[in-house]
């Protein structure tokens, strides 16, 4: 295997050029992206091996064999989110009337995991800890709802259920709904490794009065 091959850089990548490389491989090859468990563990003995300066050179310039290091990096099961990433479970808040769920259900996400819903309507995705809840969503092909993208209309609601996140200022929202978990995917940004979110939440008491028609934006 040559690692810097598994990263897509060349051998005299720059360490940004490297850190860029990985964080793409890893959005491509982490099995809660549709990845394979192999190729992301191949990734990380690649990017293991090259980080640490364990890639040796033959004296014609090709890949020498793999150390032990970066094997044992290889045999490791991927653990949390990969490095700036967060994982994000969601949830489509339009589902739960079909299938009888009340939100506030302490088991609700174990119910969706073992429902048989599409990937639209409930699975995982990894956000980048310098894009935004709607951002990643998008990004992974999901068209959840948003209308002004700044925080001022609340289409974009989603209740947070488990997890951190930070959320720029917005007038938008009361107190008491922060204080409920509503936040505003199109402003917040992770802040904790695991997040349990249901979007789509517009249509919830009080969230209704305080949307705004999308032809204004
Ligand atoms: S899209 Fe308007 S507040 Fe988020």
């Amino acid at each position: 295997m040559d690692p810097f091959d598994v990263l897509g850089v060349d051998p005299d990548a720059d360490d940004a050029e490297i850190s860029r490389a990985y964080r793409q491989r890893v959005k491509e090859t982490h099995p809660d992206q549709g990845g394979s468990r192999e190729a992301f563990m191949q990734l990380q003995q690649a990017y293991a091996a090259v980080r640490e300066g364990k890639v040796e050179l033959n004296e014609d310039g090709s890949i020498a064999d793999s150390t032990d290091e970066a094997d044992a990096a290889a045999r490791s099961e991927p653990q949390g989110p990969p490095p700036g990433t967060s994982r994000m479970e969601y949830l489509d808040y339009d589902v739960l009337a079909d299938y009888g769920w009340e939100i506030d259900d302490d088991d609700l996400f174990e119910a969706a995991s073992n429902a048989d819903l599409g990937p639209g309507e409930y699975g995982r995705l990894l956000v980048d800890h310098d894009e935004t809840l709607l951002e990643a969503a998008e990004r992974c092909g999901f068209a959840w709802p948003y209308a002004c993208r700044g925080g001022a209309c609340a289409n974009c609601a989603v209740l947070l259920r488990e997890g951190e996140v930070e959320m720029a200022n917005s007038h938008v929202l009361p107190e008491g709904m922060v204080e409920e978990g509503i936040r505003l995917s199109c402003l917040c940004r992770p802040r904790s490794d695991e997040l349990q979110v249901v979007y789509n939440v517009k249509h919830l008491p009080g969230l209704d009065e305080l949307r705004l028609p999308s032809q204004q934006f």
